[in-house]
């Protein structure tokens, strides 16, 4: 296990490139591989999850040239269920969506990953797939891995989907590619559209449809897909670190370059503006800029929660920070990510002196807290540790963090860029 030393308060200044969007990453590499050709993605994320979904579709039988510079030339067209169990690490994203590629293949695929993954509820992705003609073997009720799924024939289905999951879109949409008709996901809460974006990139006919009754869906007829070139933008998610970080000590000043800009991903933005903080985003570039001002809490409403799931732990640390409480509600979903992440956010916020009820549904941060040094546990999840270690640039002292390793899942640079911008 390793440990990061952080020694606060210390302003962040200067300019910052996050990892590519992870989200978009995992897709772009799927559908490459389904894809006839070779497609190029540059900017992928460099972290380990995506590493194994790159590993896992040259095991289904792409082929996969990561060049000098960092771009990765993928060559899809026929996969095949691989004989080796595919290793999905720390990534719910790569397990789920992978689980609906290999759906459509015939054969069995089994997965597994590391404790976390293994903890992780995939019964919302075995359901609709079984109904789309798939077996799914996993373990107890939540269907959780190591699990084996036995592909073939697809049927199309229309999918009303009964928790807001943009992983369970996308892996009902990858395997209704190969359905015998048009597959529609229906959503009451609006999540990340990244699927639906990139499968119109690689020539899918996919088509949005928006109700009037705040319902929207995506239909997809099934049929090949051309390869594409991806150029991954930067990940909000990531640039939420730094953006917060800028909010909580006087005299900062950080703009972070080339940060995705799209449906469902910037409602952090919204949530600090609301809370007072000093932000300009450029549309046309994606460049987000953040500087320093006090903050005033808030009330984010569960239709929110989609939008800004992963950003979370660090909004809770502009919360702790911030003058009054902020409630998250109908935030019960972060308890099956990575971590329990409103037990892990209200214990590690909570070892630096800040008040946070986890509640079943709901997380509640009392604001007005000055932050103290203290130990976090990163508890295996790398949004956890890197909150940790944002939070702790506003304490006055030093503040360790345990289980840093887990950072490499996501962000393997965040220690040099945390380096750069505190220099100043
Ligand atoms: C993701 C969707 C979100 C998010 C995860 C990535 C995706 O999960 O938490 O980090 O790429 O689709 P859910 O859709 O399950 O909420």
């Amino acid at each position: 296990m390793s440990t990061l030393a952080v020694a606060g308060p210390v302003p962040v200044r200067g300019r910052v490139r996050v990892p590519g969007d992870k989200s978009i990453s995992h897709r772009a590499l799927l559908l490459a591989a389904l894809a006839d050709g070779t497609s190029t993605v540059t900017g992928l994320s460099s972290g380990e999850d995506v590493a194994h979904t790159r590993d896992a579709i040259a095991a289904l039988g792409a082929e996969v040239v990561v060049g000098a510079d960092g771009a990765v030339r993928v060559t899809g067209g026929t996969l095949r269920a691989p004989e080796a169990v595919v290793d999905v690490g720390n990534s719910g994203t790569g397990l789920r969506l992978l689980m609906g590629v290999c759906a459509a293949l015939d054969g069995a695929t089994r997965f597994d990953g590391d404790d976390s993954i293994r903890r992780r509820p995939m019964d919302r992705v075995a359901v609709p797939l079984r109904r789309m003609g798939a077996t799914i073997e996993g373990t107890g009720d939540r269907c959780t891995a190591p699990l084996t799924v036995h592909g073939g024939a697809v049927t199309a289905i229309d999918y009303e989907l009964p928790v807001a999951s943009a992983q369970v879109k996308g892996a009902v949409l990858l395997a209704g590619l190969a359905a015998d008709g048009e597959t529609v996901v229906r959503e009451r809460l609006e999540t990340r559209a990244h699927t639906e974006e990139l499968l119109a990139a690689f020539g899918a006919d996919v088509r949005v449809e928006r109700g009037g009754d705040a319902t929207s869906s995506v239909h997809l007829r099934p049929g090949p897909l051309t390869a594409a070139d991806v150029a991954v933008p930067g990940d909000p998610s990531q640039a939420a670190f730094w953006v917060v970080a800028a909010c909580l000590v006087p005299g900062s000043d950080v703009t972070v370059e080339g940060v995705y800009v799209g449906p469902a991903r910037n409602g952090f933005l919204d949530v600090l503006a609301r809370m007072g903080a000093d932000l300009e985003v450029d549309e046309a570039t994606g460049d987000v800029r953040a500087r320093y001002a006090e903050l005033r809490g808030t009330e984010v409403a569960p239709e929110e929660i989609p939008g800004l799931v992963d950003e979370v732990p660090i909004l809770a640390v502009a919360a702790a920070v911030a003058e009054g409480p902020t409630r998250f509600l109908g935030a019960g979903e972060l308890r099956v990510k990575e971590s329990d992440r409103l037990a892990t956010v209200a214990s590690e916020l909570g070892a630096l002196g800040a008040r946070v009820e986890a509640l079943p549904d709901e997380l509640v941060v009392a604001g007005g807290g000055r932050l103290q040094p203290g130990r976090v546990t990163s508890h295996g999840d790398h949004r956890i540790a890197m909150a940790g270690a944002i939070a702790a640039l506003a304490a006055e002292g030093e503040t360790e963090v345990e289980g840093w390793e887990v950072v490499a899942t996501s962000y393997p640079g965040f220690e040099q860029d945390l380096e750069t911008l505190t220099r100043s």
